[in-house]
């Protein structure tokens, strides 16, 4: 990895110099949240849902977005390069603290990190991938984008084990969201997606494909989908800022429909991508 530049608490340093206390609660407790956000061509995308879910997020575990949306955009420029398609990692934990106590500490500053990666374009995009299903193992806040993500990183790497691109979450025999991702799946000619409460992430590319699929007469409907609905379903799709929409073509060893990348994924993609355009 290059030497760039990245943010850390006011300051942008080389990211070799960025440097943390091992007693930061993020390091010790994992007490903290973040953003991805991507950035197309120096284009910041849905900027400001972005920023509204950190608050909110910040908001879940007891703290105060600090800046200003137009200040996270001042905070962030200098990271970005015009000419590439990236995206933003935003961290922010808790602080640092005089000794290791599992309670709030009084007074203490956040710890606020931000680097900019580019997009690597995503194998599956036009293939399809496989996915497995797994229980899903998590938390009850998974609407807080919290940084304690073991969970996550267990159910990622069961997939990956497995050949898999991604695991899909069941939660009391109904579909919850993928390890790092939200999904989609196409029943009876409709696409459905599980309904934002503390069981998922709301994901920003999630509420960019209802709104384009309403646009575009695209029937669908948020709604529990049930572990059978999505094993009968005629497209399986996960979304998520860096992947976009990647279709699934094999759940569980079995195809999905013919095991063929769906025409609705087709035409979905074909609005999502100029849509971005359109933004830029
Ligand atoms: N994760 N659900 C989970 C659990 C996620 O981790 C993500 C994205 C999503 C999709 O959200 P969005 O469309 O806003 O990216 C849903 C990011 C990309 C990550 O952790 O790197």
């Amino acid at each position: 990895m290059t030497n760039k530049t990245v943010y850390l608490n006011g300051h942008y340093v080389p990211l070799d110099e960025a440097k943390i206390s091992v007693m930061d609660r993020g390091f010790l407790f994992g007490d903290g949240v973040y953003e991805v956000i991507p950035c197309y061509l120096g284009h910041l995308f849905h900027f400001q849902a972005h920023v509204d879910r950190l608050t909110a997020s910040l908001a879940g575990i007891g703290m105060v977005n600090p800046y200003s949306t137009q200040q996270w955009l001042e905070i962030f420029k200098p990271l970005i390069d015009n000419s590439e398609n990236q995206y933003i990692y935003l961290q922010i934990t808790r602080g640092v603290a005089p000794k290791r106590d599992h309670a709030f500490p009084d007074n203490i500053q956040p710890t606020i990190f931000a680097m900019c990666n580019n997009i690597m374009p995503f194998a599956g995009l036009e293939t399809g991938v496989k996915a497995i299903t797994l229980e899903d193992s998590r938390w009850k806040f998974c609407n807080i984008k919290a940084i304690a993500l073991l969970a996550h990183l267990l159910l990622r790497q069961e997939a990956v084990e497995q050949d898999c691109a991604e695991a899909i979450l069941i939660k009391d025999g109904v579909v919850t969201e993928g390890a790092a991702s939200n999904v989609f799946a196409l029943i009876d000619g409709v696409l459905v997606t599980p309904l934002k409460d503390n069981r998922i992430l709301a994901g920003i590319t999630r509420d960019v494909i209802l709104e384009l699929a309403e646009k575009n007469n695209i029937p669908c409907r948020e709604d529990n989908i049930s572990a059978s609905e999505l094993k009968t379903a005629t497209e399986i799709w996960v979304t998520s800022s860096t992947r976009e929409i990647i279709p699934v073509v094999e759940l569980d060893g079995n195809p999905v429909a013919d095991g063929k990348v769906g025409t609705v994924w087709h035409t979905m993609n074909t609005i999502f991508q100029a849509y971005k355009q359109s933004l830029l």
